[in-house]
């Protein structure tokens, strides 16, 4: 794991602008695993001045994201797709049908997992997945006790994760119980992987990643068996202030 020290969120959003603008450059037709919460928002927010300063085009590249709501539609805005529409892909030049969230409110979330997986196989796979991590060790919305050996499939959110996500929503009971999500699989199978960590409440997280033993408990530590994966973190998160 190549770990890059950084001070603050803003330089933490900067940097990874940076590492994703020089992939597209040298791959215009990347495939871009994306991430949303609260930690991907300053990053996207530097690529969307790139596009506009420096022109840099999204027209060939393709996305997936990690997760979705189960029982939220596009047209909510606490879904995904509507995070990803408002702070990314409407403000860049990506074609829409080049963008892929999982359905949310799909009749058949089981079925739409099949689906998604299969789409991630005949794209041939993510080349760059952005990740960031839930105090728990979650990665997309991969709950501690996740087999590392699982693709996409329907996840019950933990008591903690809703909490965490609560913020977001105008009642903490809005919150979906459920989510599909990647697995530790669909993700490991990205060639490369770049991590954001930030702030105080992700420590703990950051120092079991870095110190802790590979453990389905600890979902996050499977990490430490891919073979290129860089993290970014703020001195908050290093324990630093
Ligand atoms: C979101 C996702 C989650 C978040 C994690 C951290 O697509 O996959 O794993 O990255 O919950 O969330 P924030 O960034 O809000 O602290």
């Amino acid at each position: 794991m190549n770990i890059v020290k950084v001070k603050d969120y803003d330089e933490m959003s900067k940097k990874a602008a940076a590492f994703i603008i020089e992939k597209i450059h040298r791959n215009p037709n990347l495939n871009l695993g994306l991430a949303t919460g609260g930690t991907p928002v300053g990053l996207y927010n530097y690529l969307v001045k790139d596009h506009q300063k420096n022109g840099t085009s999204y027209k060939h590249v393709t996305s997936f994201n990690l997760d979705e709501y189960i029982g939220l539609s596009s047209e909510n805005p606490n879904s995904y797709r509507y995070f990803m529409d408002k702070h990314l892909f409407n403000q860049i030049d990506i074609p829409k049908s080049h963008t892929h969230v999982p359905l949310g409110d799909t009749d058949d979330p089981k079925q739409q997992c099949q689906e998604y997986e299969n789409l991630l196989t005949e794209h041939g796979g993510v080349d760059l997945q952005i990740l960031g991590i839930g105090s728990n060790g979650h990665i997309g919305f991969n709950e501690p006790g996740t087999s590392f050996q699982s693709t996409t499939h329907i996840i019950e959110l933990t008591p903690s994760t809703r909490e965490a996500n609560a913020r977001f929503f105008d009642d903490p009971n809005e919150v979906p119980t459920h989510a599909i999500t990647m697995g530790i699989a669909s993700i490991m199978r990205s060639k490369e992987i770049l991590l954001l960590i930030s702030g105080k409440s992700k420590k703990e997280a950051l120092t079991q990643l870095l110190q802790g033993e590979l453990s389905e408990n600890f979902p996050a530590s499977v990490l430490q068996a891919h073979p290129s994966v860089t993290v970014i973190a703020d001195d908050e998160a290093l324990g630093k202030s």
